[in-house]
């Protein structure tokens, strides 16, 4: 089944228009020619969270630390305009390219994807953005250059202080480069057809729907090729329950709780939520457990 055949067709043929209008506007002006659909289905029949609680209940700690807070907290904040990405490090050429740059390096697109907390809630979502591969192109790697860091905007006047929030900002996220330069790595600017509202992490964020939700860091403003395995937030909190890779993984627990199911969000009633079996890769296997052929995801978790 695909997304067309359980859209109703002008809403698809809108969508299909706001993706080729988005590429000569900027996107808030985009945005405002699309009636987005606000529940459909994802290939494999599953049902779009509604926009209401994907926009509401997060986790965006420089924000709160309680799911309602970013929604509450984080639409005060402007993000700086225009917004720029350092790229840098084991790169030939270090570069800075702001939005506009970025977003007319690969057409947009729509992607619904799967998105799996590691706190075992999950929402399906249609994200609008460039694969992330389209940026990191834009630099050559030197014969160091093995890992991708990536770093979020902080701001400790508008945002919690690193004691308050419980973690250490800035917001630090990684990948191996194999994994950033995966084409299922969506470097994401929308979702719902609109712009991102701050609480998703505009204006630029990681999404990368085989992973716990914790790696698809927010408001990205710096890039950083490396040698080493670089840091990330919620391993240098906890390491023995956040690893560095972090994929979804039913068979590897998390020490306070296993990770075999998830509460599907705004499914099933107040006293039944839905609940699904979490698959491994978050259902991407086919497409990216070659990325880890040989190693030991028990151990590598
Ligand atoms: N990025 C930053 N900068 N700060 C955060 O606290 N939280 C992460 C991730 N990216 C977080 C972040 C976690 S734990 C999750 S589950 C997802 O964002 C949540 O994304 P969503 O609120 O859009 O669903």
């Amino acid at each position: 089944m695909r997304y067309s055949d359980v859209t109703p067709k002008e809403i698809y043929l809108n969508r299909r228009r706001f993706l080729a209008t988005a590429l000569a506007l900027p996107i808030p002006a985009a945005a405002a020619t699309l009636t987005a659909a606000k529940t459909a289905f994802n290939a494999t029949g599953e049902k779009i969270t509604p926009q209401k609680i994907t926009t509401t209940y997060n986790n965006y700690y420089e924000f709160g630390t309680g799911k309602d807070e970013p929604a509450k907290n984080a639409p005060k904040w402007k993000p700086t305009s225009p917004w720029t990405v350092r790229i840098e490090g084991e790169v030939m050429q270090p570069k800075t390219l702001d939005l506009d740059r970025i977003l007319k390096l690969a057409p947009l697109e729509e992607r619904i994807y799967r998105h799996r907390c590691v706190e075992a809630w999950s929402i399906v979502v249609p994200w609008i953005g460039i694969p992330l591969s389209a940026l990191l192109n834009q630099v050559k790697p030197t014969s160091k250059g093995k890992f991708v860091a990536f770093e979020s905007f902080y701001d400790p006047q508008q945002m919690l202080s690193p004691r308050k929030a419980g973690i250490e900002f800035p917001y630090v996220e990684g990948l191996r480069l194999d994994e950033a330069m995966h084409p299922l790595a969506l470097l994401t600017v929308g979702m719902y057809g609109e712009t991102l509202l701050n609480q998703n992490g505009a204006p630029l964020r990681m999404v990368i729907p085989w992973k716990y939700g914790f790696k698809s860091i927010k408001s990205i403003v710096r890039i950083r090729f490396s040698e080493q395995q670089p840091p990330t937030t919620w391993n240098k909190s906890w390491p023995a329950a956040y690893g560095f890779f972090s994929n979804v993984n039913p068979n590897h627990d998390h020490p306070s709780w296993d990770q075999k199911e998830e509460q599907r969000l705004g499914e099933g009633g107040l006293f039944s939520a839905k609940i699904v079996k979490t698959q491994m890769f978050n259902g991407y296997g086919d497409q990216v457990s070659k990325l880890y052929t040989g190693l030991d995801l028990n151990r590598n978790y």
